[in-house]
């Protein structure tokens, strides 16, 4: 939610900016800006209502010079998506300018008391606030910079990752987080600043993670200082990052969102590499040897995520459970949080988030660690604040996501999850050595197969034309299926704006059935498993009531295929893996139809990638 970026060094400050924001577009898109201080010593802000792409326009004849700048790129949190609410944010006198990504809780009251002192606000949002307090802080006791950012902060709750720019000094930029990312890049005789390592890495691989109550100290020509919010010097490590630049482009794809399906089998190959050892058909992860009494004395796991990661945790329950017969809830990170749950130090926590950012599932985690759980993270973001909050974890190391609508993270997620399960039931001899091999086996399989469903793009494509009529839509599958079929619908609803629902197949009786009629698309995932024969009967209790089956059955299937509209075979798994074979053609339509309907696919109206607030 929102991307921050800023530089300081020799080069001109604009095009790096601009550079990041596109990088960090997808955390927000509502409105974008950049302050940036000439050699005149003039602090220019420039913002917009829009994209980043529509800021380039509006600065087109505007003095962007100048060496030291931050920008912003917004996901409405206070106050609509206009130019106004826009940041950065001039403090009253236009000294300051701040950007913001996060929340200031009591933004009302601090408001209140800076109007009472004759402040004016230009906006609606609780950033300005922040700019003015500081101000405020600043002018009245006359302090530096950092200090009077330092007390500022300390009257804020809530959550925030700040940039500041002072035009009386214009040698520094102070920046600080607290529940909300920012990495600052370290290059020779410059500095970067952003809310993920994407606008950096072309610099630099040299990184700072801030944590959070830290304040970085930027200064030209000085080394990083990082201080907390009593002024203590606070040690860091320099991180070094490797990207590969191509993740961050779109390799000839017209959106990211496709680019990302169809990295999925390769993805799928990086998730597993020194994972699986071929020759010895064994599942090794570093985390389960590391912390294997922890996870083998576990009494229940617990699994908190948010959306799509939810739908990977329902996967990772039936995997758990099954092959290593330990009881799993699954939980929304936001629910979690606030049910004061039953958590004993027994019990293990897993967090899975693609960006490792979710306000929730960190909120979650810290609660979770303070009851005393074990945490095992599941993220793909390197370096972001979820794995630094757990005590163990993998990586799902399926590149950056770029694209709104998760896509390769999930697919990611259910394989770490699949080997996650597999190496802790082997630990355990939950498992015997025949299945156990099979699923591994069958597991190496998997991106090959993902290849053979994406030949079926073409064919998805012709399909979604006939879709892109519908208002409403239900997704049904049962078992290892039904968690598909809730991503299938979410991917539906979230890119192309059609109401779609996704449901156990068994439960439609028990009421969605009403909806069902010659207009109701009805999107089955049927794959030859063992609920297969109870799927039929779901699926001719549709068809008696006129509505138009889309099946998505296992190669050679007889009898769904005789009665459906229209079939899609894909090739046959293990009832445990059927999730990332049969999600890759529910979001390849999902894609089709939101292309067919105008639909901006990469960045879907209100939403953001990286859900920092609550
Ligand atoms: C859906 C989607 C979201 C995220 C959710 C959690 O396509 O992307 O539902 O899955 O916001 O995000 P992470 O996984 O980053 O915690």
């Amino acid at each position: 939610m929102c991307g921050i970026v800023g530089y300081i060094g020799q080069r001109d400050a604009y095009p790096i900016l601009i550079k990041g924001l596109k990088r960090l577009e997808y955390r927000g898109y509502d409105s974008a800006g950049v302050a940036i201080i000439n050699r005149g010593r003039e602090l220019n802000v420039y913002k917009t209502k829009g994209k980043v792409s529509d800021l380039e326009h509006f600065v087109e004849d505007k003095d962007v010079s100048g060496t030291i700048g931050i920008a912003h790129t917004r996901w409405a949190t206070h106050g609509e998506p206009c130019t106004e609410n826009a940041h950065p944010h001039y403090s009253q006198t236009k000294r300051l300018a701040l950007i913001h990504n996060g929340i200031i809780e009591n933004y009302a009251s601090l408001k209140n008391k800076l109007q009472a002192k004759g402040y004016t606000f230009q906006s609606s949002t609780d950033t300005e606030v922040l700019v003015q307090l500081i101000e405020f802080i600043q002018t009245s006791h006359e302090l530096n910079l950092l200090t009077a950012v330092q007390l500022a902060l300390q009257e804020v709750i809530g959550a925030y990752a700040i940039a500041v720019l002072d035009k009386e000094n214009p040698n520094q930029i102070i920046a600080a987080r607290k529940s909300s990312p920012l990495v600052v890049g370290i290059g020779e005789g410059e500095f970067f600043l952003a809310s993920d390592a994407t606008p950096i890495v072309e610099y630099t691989d040299k990184v700072v993670y801030l944590d959070d109550g830290e304040i970085a100290v930027i200064r030209r020509d000085e080394k990083l200082k990082v201080v907390n919010l009593d002024n203590v010097e606070c040690p860091h490590d320099v991180k070094t990052v490797t990207m590969n630049l191509g993740q961050l482009e779109k390799g000839g794809y017209p959106h990211f969102m496709l680019k990302e399906i169809f990295e999925q089998p390769d993805c799928i190959r990086d998730c597993m590499r020194g994972r699986i050892n071929v020759e010895a058909d064994n599942v090794v992860l570093s985390a389960v040897i590391d912390y294997k009494k922890q996870l083998l004395s576990a009494k229940r796991f617990i699994i908190v995520a948010c959306g799509t990661s939810w739908h990977a945790a329902l996967i990772g329950k039936h995997l758990i459970e099954s092959l290593c017969r330990i009881p799993v809830e699954v939980e929304y990170a936001s629910e979690f949080r606030y049910h004061n749950p039953v958590i004993d130090a027994d019990d293990v926590v897993i967090a899975i988030s693609q960006s490792g950012e979710t306000a929730d599932t960190l909120a979650a985690v810290e609660l979770a660690k303070s009851r005393g759980a074990f945490i095992y993270g599941i993220c793909n973001a390197i370096g972001s604040s979820i794995p630094r909050a757990t005590h163990t974890g993998s990586y799902i190391h399926v590149g950056p996501e770029i694209g709104v609508a998760s896509t390769k993270a999930f697919t990611g997620q259910v394989t770490v999850l699949a080997m996650l399960a597999l190496s802790m039931a082997k630990e355990k001899n939950s498992i015997d050595n025949h299945t156990f091999v099979n699923i591994v086996k069958e597991l190496q399989q998997i991106p090959e197969k993902m290849e053979e469903v994406l030949k079926e793009n073409e064919h998805i494509a012709q399909l979604a034309k006939i879709f892109t009529y519908a208002k409403n839509c239900i997704y049904l599958g049962r078992g290892y299926s039904y968690p598909v079929a809730l991503e299938g619908a979410l991917k539906l609803k979230e890119i192309s704006y059609i109401h779609a629902e996704g449901y156990p197949a068994a439960e439609m009786k028990h009421g969605p059935i009403a909806l069902v009629d010659e207009e109701m698309p009805v999107v089955v995932i049927a794959p030859h498993d063992d609920l297969y024969e109870k799927v039929l009967s779901n699926v001719q209790e549709v068809k008696a009531r006129k509505g138009r089956v889309i099946a998505f059955v296992s190669k050679g299937d007889q009898m769904i295929s005789q009665i459906a509209d229209t079939c899609i075979e894909l090739p046959d798994t293990m009832d445990c893996l059927t999730p990332l074979i049969a999600t890759v053609p529910l979001q390849m339509l999902a894609y089709h139809i939101a292309v067919c309907k105008g639909k901006n696919v990469d960045q879907p109206r209100n939403l953001a990638k990286s859900v920092t607030v609550e």
